[in-house]
């Protein structure tokens, strides 16, 4: 087959290294993809929102499978525009894409077929809004409707804050029409955690969890990031938990879509709160978390080309994952400056050497590359240094083993990801 992967980040590296090793794999496509995609796939230079120029591509050179990394080409439509031309996408149309699209929509989704998550309202007046905040108290949170670059949500622990967020949101309108609707939503405690699925339309197929670190900062502390690492599995995502998340929420979701009309195909990224009460629904990514793929892939004995193409033509009940016992855990290497502004074209050292340490495997997130063979930053989150091992400590030890190999002076990392599973 020949296949065609849209995105240009770690993910999209850890899908095009998974990819290229399947048998089914006759050539591989990567839009734009980036220095190390470049190693396992031909990168050609269209950018991810050109829906136009992706589709003339795929049909110019006889793609047989479109794979989408990213929310925004999803929600803008690239899989219903593929589909016209008559080729196959992995991904969620338009329409399905609304899970992640608007908060508002999944939470009456939840509201009508019983999917637990935490109680709400919808709100487009301020007045109103701040009228049900003194009824209900802080804490509480506070949710853009639409896709606001991961910062529409406020987890207010006071009223001055939450009356800030709405403020911001429906009378300064710093969210532009992502936030000229808001959800409140209840305040859940737990722990959280994010769980995989994917879904052909009518079935469901447990992935596996994993847990990022979001803060750029140890200890989990400064600003919110993209995710500063990553490991799998985690303590707290027993085979129990997993049953109770594919019945009591995500085999629903499938259901409540179909029966909606927007049967949705592709993964189903879904945020979680573990309460005392069980598990909560925070919120569905229509995509692979980035950077969990990694460590999904690093974990995944089977080929995953196959679950892909049912998810797109029907099939996965029939389909069986198999996983690896090992742990994997990811360090990301991030330009200093991240998550604010940072330099771009400093040179990357050291990279061969440290991605053949035992059990390392090095994706790239934000590299390209530059003259006679070197690797030049190209993003905030530059490198995903990965650890296998036996254990998350293991895992742990072997990343930053090859983390402490890469000379890269401009960049900088956390050095306590996984402490938690680690601690435990
Ligand atoms: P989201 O963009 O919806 O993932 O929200 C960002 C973060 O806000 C989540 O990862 C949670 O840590 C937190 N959060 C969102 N909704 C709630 C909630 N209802 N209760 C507590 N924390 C929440
Ligand atoms: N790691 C968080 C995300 O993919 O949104």
């Amino acid at each position: 087959m020949r296949i065609l992967v849209v995105g240009s980040g770690g993910r999209e590296h850890a899908l095009c290294w998974a990819i290229a090793a399947s048998p089914l794999c006759d050539r591989l496509f990567c839009a734009p993809g980036n220095a190390g995609i470049a190693a396992v796939a031909e990168c050609v230079p269209i950018d991810q929102m050109d829906l136009d120029a992706l589709v003339r591509f795929a049909k110019a050179q006889a793609v047989d499978f479109v794979v989408v990394g990213p929310e925004a080409p999803l929600v803008a439509g690239l899989v219903d525009r593929l589909a016209e031309a008559g080729i196959k996408a992995f991904g969620p149309s338009a329409a399905a894409a609304v899970l992640e699209g608007s908060k508002g929509y999944l939470k009456d989704l939840c509201a009508k077929y019983g999917i637990p998550t935490a109680a709400y309202r919808r709100f487009r007046d301020a007045g109103a809004a701040r009228a049900y905040l003194y009824e209900v108290g802080a804490p509480i949170v506070i949710k853009a409707d639409g896709l606001a670059a991961g910062k529409g949500v406020t987890v207010a622990m006071t009223q001055d804050e939450a009356e800030a967020a709405i403020a911001a949101a429906l009378e300064q309108g710093v969210f532009g029409a992502a936030g000229a609707e808001l959800v409140i939503e209840e305040f859940m405690e737990g722990e959280e955690l994010s769980f995989f699925a994917l879904s052909d339309g009518s079935h469901a197929l447990p992935l596996a969890s994993a847990q990022d670190h979001k803060r750029v900062g140890d200890g989990d502390t400064g600003p919110n990031t993209g995710g500063m690492g990553a490991y799998s599995p985690c303590p707290l995502g027993t085979p129990e938990l997993h049953q109770r998340v594919m019945e009591e929420i995500i085999k629903p979701t499938v259901a409540a879509m179909q029966a909606e009309g927007r049967p949705f195909k592709g993964v189903l990224y879904a945020g979680l709160m573990i309460t005392e009460e069980g598990p909560k629904l925070i919120e569905y990514n229509v995509r692979f978390g980035d950077p969990e793929t990694q460590v999904l892939l690093l974990r995944l004995k089977s080929d995953i080309l196959p679950a892909l193409l049912a998810s797109a033509e029907g099939g996965l009940d029939h389909m069986d994952l198999r996983w690896k016992d090992e742990s994997a855990l990811l360090v990301v290497m991030a330009a200093k400056g991240y998550p604010g502004s940072y330099a771009k074209g400093s040179e990357i050292r050291g990279l061969e050497a440290a991605g053949k340490l035992p059990g390392v495997e090095i994706f790239h997130a934000g590299t390209r590359p530059g003259p006679e063979g070197r690797v030049l930053s190209h993003g905030g989150r530059v490198l995903n240094v990965c650890g296998v091992g036996a254990t998350t400590a293991e895992a742990q030890a072997r990343a930053y083993a090859a983390v402490d190999a890469i000379d890269w002076p401009e960049g900088f990392c956390r050095r306590d990801i996984g402490w938690r599973a680690v601690e435990r």
